[in-house]
């Protein structure tokens, strides 16, 4: 089964209202008619609404970088999914390794989100990933298995259709350190054999796995070329219109080969 090649930014704190829009309306230009690959970003939450609005009528996907799995309530500061859908955007990516490292959630956190996140018709990025030092002692595989098995518990196999994973090496991300693209495919193909293992050959095949952690323009065309990477989730250089617009260009010319 061919998977559509999925590049996402994460903006993560970093926009203003003005840049957002500048970005936006940049990117309209220079992807206007791409239908070979999905694109989109993760925006700040305060620039939900507006972001949406700006991307309207074109194939520019907005999502926010977390949600909280209550629908309503006493939960300052936290938004629920329906608020997200009701700003216009229809993604929403769970699990960030600063999410995880930063601000202490938990596998069985993240779970509760992805399940909410899914009841409320979000397209969901679930994002996982080894530290460096999970990484020297062997324990590459076991983190993410462990963070895929959690994160997904409850999750059936027909909701794995609007499910992405993202497989970011957390020594990887904003160093500049890419993985090489043997290490990504090593890990994706891994994720693949755990995902069949819980839902079957056919929904592994047809499930993208997106890789996260410096990608940028020059070692995009390598890391798409591996088998089991189905796209990126990139940080600093979705910033840019120019780098952001190399990336899904790199991703239309391997979805043509
Ligand atoms: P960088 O592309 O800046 O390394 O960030 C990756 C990332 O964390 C995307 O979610």
């Amino acid at each position: 089964m061919a998977r559509k090649i999925f590049i996402a930014g994460n903006w993560k704190m970093n926009t203003t209202l003005e840049s957002g829009a500048a970005l936006v309306a940049g990117l309209k230009e220079t992807l206007a008619g791409i239908d070979t690959v999905e694109f989109g970003a993760f925006v700040p939450a305060c620039y939900l609404g507006a972001t949406a609005a700006n991307a309207a009528g074109s194939n520019f996907q907005v999502g926010a970088q977390n949600m909280y799995f209550e629908p309503k309530g006493a939960f300052t500061a936290e938004i629920s999914g329906d608020m997200i859908k009701d700003c216009g955007a229809t993604m929403v990516l769970l699990g960030h390794s600063e999410r995880r490292h930063i601000f202490g959630e938990t596998d069985e956190l993240i779970n509760t989100k992805v399940q909410k996140a899914l009841a409320d018709g979000l397209q969901v990025i679930l994002a996982i990933g080894e530290l460096l030092e999970e990484r020297k002692a062997g324990e590459t595989n076991a983190v993410n298995e462990r963070q895929l098995r959690k994160g997904l518990a409850g999750v059936t196999a027909e909701q794995m259709a609007t499910i992405t994973i993202a497989y970011e090496p957390v020594w990887a991300i904003g160093t500049g350190e890419v993985a090489t693209p043997d290490q990504a495919q090593e890990a994706h193909a891994y994720v693949r054999s755990i995902l069949a293992d819980m839902f079957g050959a056919e929904v592994a095949d047809a499930t993208r796995i997106q890789y996260g952690g410096s990608m940028n323009p020059g070692n995009v065309e390598n890391l798409l070329a591996q088998p089991d990477v189905d796209g990126g989730l990139i940080g600093g250089a979705s910033l840019k219109v120019e780098d952001f617009t190399a990336l899904i260009t790199a991703g239309v010319a391997e979805a043509a080969k």
